[in-house]
């Protein structure tokens, strides 16, 4: 099938390179010259593990990027994979989803039905807002002789192949048949299995070659697919701020949440995942989708008090995390600190909204000198927010130099094997505060740190 992406961001490159590898005839279409230039040239725009490969793989073979939207004429599916940040009332902008369409609906084809695919996490209704922009600006009649569906992306960063590959679900947003009939011959590799497993396996990076279950295919409307990705990130959100709340009260008590956690996870109507400690959930999607669902609710009249809830209880845990290290190291004034990890998870550059930013404002206001790193983040982090006065380590270690306290903000594998003895030496004062429960304490502890995680005695 011929396929168009229009964005190649963190979903349109992905989502372009999979189809690519999945034997459909790819084009990119970005604004941005530099990314186009990149993708022809074999490399990805953006860093998400595996997706190099693939990009090098099918690049001038069945994958192309252009800035031109010509190819949209010959398109059987286009993607709309542009991005929706937040306005400052919670609602998302959807400036270039507009942008897209009315270039999308200048060049689609009288002669061939084609499907508008919204890809990107768009409020519940923009399906047929975006057919309304595509009739207008192609004269075509839409539902007829074009169709908008919504098809969310459920990409985790860090393991977007995996996720795309080997899909939970696939949710496919339409009551029209012929858009569903196109939809399932484009997925159908995927939904089968019918990929080259060889080559996705040797793509893939090795530690992320563990989910084969089955894909469940999901046909309903539009407006409950749009939902469903709302409904879903917020439930995760919801799941995180749950276990970090009891992680305050196992701190509390004298019980120890890994366990807890555990314990949960074994009743298969729990499950095990996303009940992982941290310093709060963020990222581009989680404070995102959260502040449209609460917006759109409170639009109905309805109010969304368990997500409204989750949100407020993920701020204090940023600011249970300050208070500890205040109580261990009394004044901050004036005290060095260490912080391990800048990008909202591990696996990924992505700086933007990560929980790092409110500690380390925090720290400073209360006159504290921070050093940073992150294996991947930290030219991101630069970039946005080079206007906080930290100083970034080329290693890991140099965090510890002189410092009165570490704080781990994001598991990054390689923290585990860093030289803790080294570092423990050259600390002021051996403190660790562990936000992810992921150090090795015991060891640590050995060393003669004063190792402290979330949740634990
Ligand atoms: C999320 C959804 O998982 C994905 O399905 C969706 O389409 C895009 O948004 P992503 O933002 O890449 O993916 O990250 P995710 O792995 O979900 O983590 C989000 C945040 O929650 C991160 O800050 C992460 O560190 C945190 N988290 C996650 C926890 O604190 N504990 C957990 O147990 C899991």
């Amino acid at each position: 099938m011929n396929v168009v992406c229009v964005g190649s961001g963190y979903v349109g490159s992905v989502t372009a390179a999979a189809l690519a590898m999945v034997g459909h005839a790819t084009t990119v279409i970005d604004v941005d010259l530099h990314k186009v230039n990149c993708i022809n040239a074999g490399k990805s725009p953006i860093f998400e593990p595996g997706l190099d490969s693939l990009i090098q793989h099918k690049a001038g073979t069945s994958l192309k990027a252009s800035v031109s939207f010509h190819d949209v004429h010959d398109a059987d599916v286009v993607f709309i994979c542009v991005g929706t940040p937040s306005l400052t009332d919670g609602t998302a902008d959807l400036r270039f989803v507009k942008a897209a369409a009315r270039s999308i609906g200048e060049n689609l084809n009288a002669e061939r039905f084609t499907v508008i695919v919204n890809k990107s996490t768009v409020p519940v209704g923009t399906a047929e807002l975006v057919a309304m922009i595509l009739e207008e600006a192609s004269g075509l009649k839409s539902e007829e002789q074009f169709a908008v569906i919504s098809n969310p992306e459920f990409l985790r960063e860090g393991f977007a192949l995996e996720d795309i590959f080997f899909p939970d679900r696939i949710v496919i947003g339409t009551l029209n048949l012929k858009a569903r009939t196109i939809m399932r011959e484009l997925y159908r590799p995927i939904v089968e299995q019918l990929v080259d497993d060889g080559k996705i396996w040797d793509i893939l990076p090795n530690e992320h070659n563990t989910k084969r279950q089955k894909t469940v295919y999901f046909e309903t409307d539009a407006k409950s697919a749009e939902l469903i990705k709302y409904a879903s990130n917020a439930f995760l959100a919801v799941k995180i701020s749950y276990i970090n709340e009891i992680a305050r009260l196992s701190e509390a008590l004298g019980s120890n949440v890994s366990d807890i956690a555990k314990g949960m996870g074994l009743d298969s109507r729990i499950g095990e995942k996303f009940l992982q400690v941290s310093s709060g959930w963020s990222g581009s999607c989680f404070p995102k989708d959260t502040g449209e669902l609460l917006a759109t609710s409170q639009k109905y009249g309805e109010e969304l008090s368990i997500v409204k809830a989750a949100v407020e209880s993920n701020q204090r845990m940023y600011q249970f995390c300050i208070h500890k290290i205040q109580q261990k190291l009394k004044s901050l004034n004036g005290k060095t600190i260490g912080i391990l990890g800048l990008t909202f998870k591990p696996d990924t550059d992505d700086a933007r909204q990560t929980q790092a930013i409110p500690i380390i404002h925090k720290l400073l206001q209360f006159g504290a000198r921070i050093k940073v790193h992150d294996p991947k983040g930290m030219n991101m982090f630069q970039t946005l927010h080079g206007e906080l006065p930290v100083y970034f380590c080329n290693h890991a270690e140099e965090t510890a130099d002189r410092a009165n306290a570490l704080i781990l903000l994001t598991h990054w594998k390689d923290y585990r094997q860093l030289d803790w003895k080294r570092m423990y030496d050259s600390m002021k004062n051996p403190y660790i505060l562990d936000t992810r429960n992921f150090l090795p304490a015991t060891e640590l502890r050995d060393i003669g740190f004063d190792y402290e995680g979330i949740g634990t005695s």
